[in-house]
């Protein structure tokens, strides 16, 4: 693992003493590790992780078991199985821990000072509006969630993105409203604990100047949503989902059970590609032209959905197979995960340890 900067730098940037650097791009995410990644979160979020980080050159993957904590809090047994799996999933999908900056949220500390100090300016109104909060505590029955880690679950999101001075957040417009409120919390610190700074533009505002940074919100483009085998939304709780990780006689029996056009009954019947499953997760993985062919058979009932779903296992198994070979490379490795873990903490702290030195002093506590 390469070593980082001390300080990471903005080139030709002068540091001025107590503000932030001029933001460059900063992008920051992280998942809840809950288990194997599928098909879903491939085309949902890898993709767009990989690009982003090809594109930027500062990119913070992490993942967030402190989140997924504030639910599963009574049974953290299988945290770390699930956290170093969704570690090797990465790293075999094509995140470079050398390029980007992979690391668990419990390896910074400094996250949930910064939480503390976030308390103090989130009124608690706002979390209670968040409109996550009330749905999930009334929907998901099977866990206790009268905590208070589950309540304040969007503050401490808003932590994790402050502490890295992140501009821009990839995530789902599930997230939207998470991310909302971290942008109201990081406003509110800066406008309790910042500078006002005389507006020298001749406009008459005056700028308030504080530590942290307003992120933005990346919402990943459309067509990212995959269908389950069900043709619900692909999610490890309907029992529908592709696991990028399956092995090819899984893949190949899930393949064959993928439901297609509900009203194409009899092979002679014409089908309509556009509303059919099958059709759908197909054109993620495979040839154009094969299926534009199978667009025109279906819709002409000139071929029997048993022939493509054989095509289409084909196609997903080979699909899959670098990444498979990969990730079992990568499990072969003993301890990879763990290095890559404290290899990204230890570029991460740094930079985490600045913010909290810079909030600190905007809010005079420092000795
Ligand atoms: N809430 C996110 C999820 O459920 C996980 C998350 C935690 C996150 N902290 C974050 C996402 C910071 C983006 C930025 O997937």
């Amino acid at each position: 693992m390469p070593e980082m900067p001390e300080t990471p730098e903005t080139p030709g940037m002068p540091e001025t003493p107590g503000m932030p650097e001029t933001p460059e791009e900063i992008i920051l995410t992280g998942y809840r590790p809950t288990g194997r990644m599928h098909l879903g979160h491939w085309f949902g979020n890898l993709q767009n992780m990989l690009a982003l980080q090809h594109d930027f050159d500062e990119t913070y993957y992490f993942v967030a078991d402190w989140h997924a904590l504030t639910s599963d809090w009574a049974d953290p047994g299988r945290l770390i199985e699930h956290t170093e799996d969704m570690v090797l999933d990465w790293c075999a999908a094509g995140i470079d821990p050398e390029k980007s900056t992979i690391y668990r949220q419990s390896d910074i500390p400094q996250i949930a000072e910064l939480n503390i100090y976030f308390a103090l300016v989130t009124p608690m109104g706002w979390l209670e509006r968040v409109p996550t909060y009330k749905e999930q505590r009334d929907n998901i029955q099977d866990k206790d969630l009268g905590n208070v880690g589950f309540f304040q679950y969007p503050m401490l999101q808003g932590a994790d993105i402050a502490i890295m001075r992140a501009t821009q957040v990839p995530v789902g417009e599930d997230q939207l409203p998470h991310l909302e409120v971290g942008r109201e919390i990081v406003r509110r610190f800066n406008y309790t604990y910042g500078e006002v700074v005389k507006d020298g533009k001749g406009k008459g505002e005056d700028l308030v100047v504080g530590p942290l940074v307003e992120p933005q919100a990346l919402i990943a483009g459309a067509g990212a949503r995959v269908p389950g085998l069900d043709g619900r939304k692909m999610s490890k709780s309907y029992d529908n989902a592709l696991f990028i990780s399956d092995d090819e006689e899984t893949l190949r029996h899930k393949a064959m059970g993928c439901i297609t056009d509900p009203a194409r009954k009899l092979k002679t019947d014409p089908g309509d590609p556009d509303i059919c499953p099958l059709h759908q997760i197909h054109r993620l993985v495979g040839d154009a032209a094969v299926i534009a062919e199978f667009d025109e058979c279906c819709r002409k009932a000139s071929c029997g959905c048993v022939a493509h779903k054989r095509k289409f296992a084909d196609d997903i198994v080979a699909y899959l197979a670098p990444f498979r070979a990969r990730r079992g490379e990568l499990a072969g490795l003993s301890g990879y995960a763990k290095e890559v873990l404290a290899a990204g903490a230890a570029k991460a702290r740094p930079k985490a340890e600045e913010t909290i030195r810079l909030c600190r002093d905007a809010m005079n506590i420092t000795l």
